[in-house]
């Protein structure tokens, strides 16, 4: 093992109740549109990552004053919308930090100029320039479209967009340009995307009408609008809290309870995908909370069986196939994921990573260019292999999915870089182990 890594190991049945962190969707957002807004925004269950921080620190930048009160309680005081930043905004890892902030930042009269971490200046933003500059924003950008970029944000124009892939970085950005272009914005989405900007940005007081055409969901946003600032209380993220759920169902004797876990249907596709395979996940206490539905989701050890994901499904998991594929590693058959090329987009590309890791670890894989089918080692009564030294190339998802898969591997699986853990889920480690988990 480096220095740096860490090890996951066989050990007994994981149990206990749990918190996952705040949803990460929901913590960008609800600084964002707090910075916008004219007067206090109150926060309470931020989550408290390294992505998130960079994006408070962004809204300091741009002119709204940012406090943290306490645990996970925040402080946004807007100024009603953006000032000229006087430096460098550094988006670390966040690719929904920086291309949402683009969208906020394109109709007011500024100069900004963004970076972030290699993983972040390696990802494609010509799929938010390409909207914004038909807008009227102009964009001084690295080859291939890549951050570092400057963008020079002014009177923006009405746009009528068809989201080429389904993203809801996008969409948001679009919607969020639209606030303050003449004429607004309309965002047609084949495949409906997490709708948390849609949801929010009507909790900060913007009317913003979507309907449904023949299957397509169209978004259309009045112009000119002024956001007015709103209480956010920010649920568990459905996305960490896969992480216990997965663990606690390939760990045998084992039954883990995760709380308050958003369950808005285009974030959960994961656990419909597990209760497909034969996972006992009982969701109880299902409550509103903030405008969404939040529960207690318990997730119990079973034998799985691979299925066919259906591919349409994608938008509502896209950050949970990681995850996902150590589930299949266990169960009996293949489990065939398609339709999901996005994952090679993200913070790293998460397909040819899950890839290397699974075969790292004698779980056999075949992939796609946009997809990739898991051979699971039930057959035979053959746990997985493990033994594998993971290559994470920094990504958080990468590291989390591959130490779930070493505690209930025959052999220990250790991970390099696991310091991006922090972006998306500060405490894993401390938290797993608090569930019995064999992690050091
Ligand atoms: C996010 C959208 C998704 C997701 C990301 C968060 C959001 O990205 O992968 O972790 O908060 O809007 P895409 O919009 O690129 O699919």
């Amino acid at each position: 093992m480096t220095s740096a890594g860490l090890t996951a190991k066989r050990g007994g049945p994981l149990r206990g109740r749990v918190r996952a962190p705040g949803d990460k969707s929901i913590s960008h957002r609800s600084l964002i549109f707090g910075a916008l807004a004219q007067g206090v925004t109150e926060i309470e269950g931020l989550l408290e990552g390294d992505d998130v921080l960079r994006t408070a620190a962004a809204m300091r930048a741009f002119g709204a004053k940012v406090d943290q009160l306490g645990d996970g309680r925040w402080r946004v005081e807007g100024q009603g919308g953006f000032a000229e930043p006087d430096d460098v905004i550094d988006c670390g890892n966040a690719g929904t930090g920086v291309r949402l902030i683009m969208g906020a930042a394109a109709g007011y009269p500024l100069a900004a100029t963004f970076t972030g971490d290699a993983s972040l200046r390696g990802r494609p933003m010509n799929r938010v320039m390409k909207p914004l500059k038909e807008m009227g924003a102009v964009f001084q950008h690295r080859s291939g479209g890549r951050l570092p970029l400057t963008l020079q944000g002014g009177t923006l124009n009405r746009i009528e967009y068809r989201l080429p892939e389904p993203s809801a970085q996008v969409k948001s950005a679009v919607l969020l340009a639209g606030l303050n272009a003449q004429g607004g914005a309309k965002v047609i989405e084949p495949e409906a995307t997490r709708d948390h900007t849609e949801r929010m940005l009507r909790a900060f007081g913007a009317r913003v009408d979507v309907k449904d055409i023949k299957g397509e969901r169209h978004i259309e946003l009045p112009g000119g609008q002024k956001l007015s600032a709103a209480k956010v209380r920010v649920p568990g993220d459905p996305s960490s809290a896969a992480f216990p759920i997965v663990a606690a169902l390939v760990t045998p004797g084992s039954e883990v309870t995760v709380e308050d876990v958003l369950l808005n249907e285009l974030r959960t596709g994961l656990f419909r995908t597990l209760s497909e395979m034969g996972a006992d996940l009982v969701v109880e206490n299902v409550r509103r909370s903030g405008g969404e539905d939040i529960g207690d989701i318990t997730a119990r050890y079973s034998q799985l069986h691979g299925i066919e994901v259906p591919a349409e499904r994608a938008p509502s998991m896209i950050d949970e196939y990681p995850i996902l594929a150590v589930a299949a590693a266990f169960a009996d058959g293949a489990t065939v994921m398609r339709g999901i090329g996005e994952m090679r987009v993200k913070e790293s590309d998460r397909i040819a990573l899950m890839a290397a890791g699974l075969a790292s670890c004698g779980v056999g894989v075949e992939e796609e260019p946009e997809g990739m089918t898991v051979i699971g080692t039930a057959r035979g009564n053959h746990p997985v292999a493990g033994g594998g030294h993971v290559i994470t190339k920094g990504d958080h998802r990468i590291a989390m999915s591959h130490l779930i898969m070493g505690l209930a591997s025959e052999k220990q699986v250790e991970v390099d870089e696991p310091g991006m853990i922090a972006t998306s889920f500060p405490g894993f480690v401390e938290l797993m182990r608090g569930l019995g988990a064999d992690i050091s």
